[in-house]
């Protein structure tokens, strides 16, 4: 039987909007046991809030997250905030017995990733960090693949993340850029999600050398409206310096043995949303591609050798994970369906009192790496992941 749960959602831009949206299809496209009742949408800025809440179905608004978390009658608090309101938010959040489904990265740094993993622990509610990439059919055949024994003993990673849109030096000084509100720049937002595929694929990181670089060390405070991702300082003059690195490379060794590399930068002209990663074994290899995201390369060395090369799997299938739900073969799916696909998991987990990954534990591995990944650019060392 299903039953109804309230949520709340604290972020209405553009995490809130992709939340949103999969919040109201999971329960369409899939049967889910729990049906997310829209409660509460909070924000900072009152008039976009209304429009936002109407336009997605919110029944009401907030401008202030710890009246929301208070509330008696919320069952699922999403946080769809800048990271440096994770913590208190999640903390606040599980403290209040609330199931917590949480953007990346988990948090500021690692104390305060190990602060809300115990508090989940300790109230017992359901944890998740979104790294919604897992959930693409075409990366969770990769881990089929790998599962299955068909690329064999991994010798490498090899996963990049490329953006360019802060390229134009006239790009405002959004939050995204200073240390107080984004922690770190590429790195925690886009390694983020490089490290949590790797892990999933591959496995734990074991050693880490790094390097971080700025190309442009100042930028104009942002404008009334200044746009996320786009370019334009809204008419403001006054300068402001950027305090995180805008590239940020890491090579690492994997607790199996494996060599990786991870590649991130907003400074890619051409290179819009270019998530891709190569992982090569004895038995084969396998190539993702972001941007064809319905797609999964696939090498075998099985294959007779005058037959052999990558072949492109369409993974729209309906054995093919989440597929079946959605649309025939070949009809492909996007962007937003990996988070209805999270959401649809996270439903599940939260009526059987169960598990799902990537979660808070995690979110503090993975923030490990992390925080090894700055020390080692910064000391030029090579780091142990397992000594932080
Ligand atoms: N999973 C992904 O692929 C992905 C993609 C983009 C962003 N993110 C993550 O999602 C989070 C939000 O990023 P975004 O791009 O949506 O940011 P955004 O700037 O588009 O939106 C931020 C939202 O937070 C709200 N907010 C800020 N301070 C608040 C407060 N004190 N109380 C209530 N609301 C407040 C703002 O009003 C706004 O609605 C970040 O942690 C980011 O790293 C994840």
């Amino acid at each position: 039987m299903t039953r109804d749960m309230n949520v709340a959602i604290i972020g209405t831009k553009f995490m809130g909007k992709a939340h949103s949206h999969a919040w109201k299809s999971a329960p369409n496209f899939f049967d889910v046991p729990i049906r997310p009742v829209l409660k509460v949408a909070c924000g900072t800025d009152e008039s976009s809030l209304k429009a936002f809440a109407e336009r997605w179905g919110w029944q009401e608004i907030s401008t202030n997250w710890q009246d929301v978390i208070a509330r008696e009658d919320i069952d699922i608090v999403d946080i769809s905030v800048p990271q440096y309101l994770h913590h208190d938010i999640a903390v606040a959040a599980a403290k209040a017995g609330k199931h917590i489904f949480c953007e990346k990265p988990m948090a500021m740094n690692l104390t305060q990733a190990q602060a809300m993993l115990k508090a989940a622990q300790d109230a017992g509610v359901v944890h998740y960090i979104n790294h919604n990439y897992r959930r693409v059919p075409a990366v969770m055949l990769a881990k089929q693949l790998i599962d299955e024994g068909k690329i064999g003993r991994i010798f490498h990673w090899r996963g990049c993340y490329l953006q360019s849109w802060i390229t134009d030096p006239n790009f405002p000084l959004t939050w995204h850029l200073r240390k107080e509100t984004a922690g770190s720049g590429p790195h925690g937002d886009l390694n983020s999600h490089s490290i949590d595929l790797a892990r999933f694929l591959v496995g734990d990181i074991k050693s880490v050398v790094g390097m971080t670089t700025n190309f442009i060390k100042e930028r104009s405070l942002p404008g009334a409206g200044a746009a996320t991702f786009s370019a334009g300082s809204g008419g403001a003059t006054e300068k402001g310096e950027v305090t995180v690195e805008d590239a940020a490379f890491m090579v690492v060794e994997f607790e199996n043995g494996a060599l990786g590399s991870f590649e991130a930068t907003r400074f890619a002209p051409g290179r819009k949303n270019y998530n891709y990663f190569e992982i090569y074994g004895s038995k084969g290899s396998l190539i993702f591609d972001l941007e064809r995201m319905n797609e999964l390369q696939y090498f075998s060395e099985a294959d007779p050798n005058y037959a052999q090369g990558f072949r492109t799997i369409l993974a729209t299938e309906s054995v093919h994970s989440y597929v079946a739900n959605w649309w025939p073969p070949g009809h492909i799916i996007g962007y937003e369906h990996e988070f209805t696909h999270a959401v649809v998991d996270f439903l599940k987990a939260v009526d059987s009192g169960g598990v799902i990954r990537p979660n808070f534990e995690d979110g503090v591995a993975e923030t490990r790496v992390l925080e090894a990944g700055l020390k080692a650019a910064a000391s030029g060392q090579r780091v142990m992941v397992a000594e932080l």
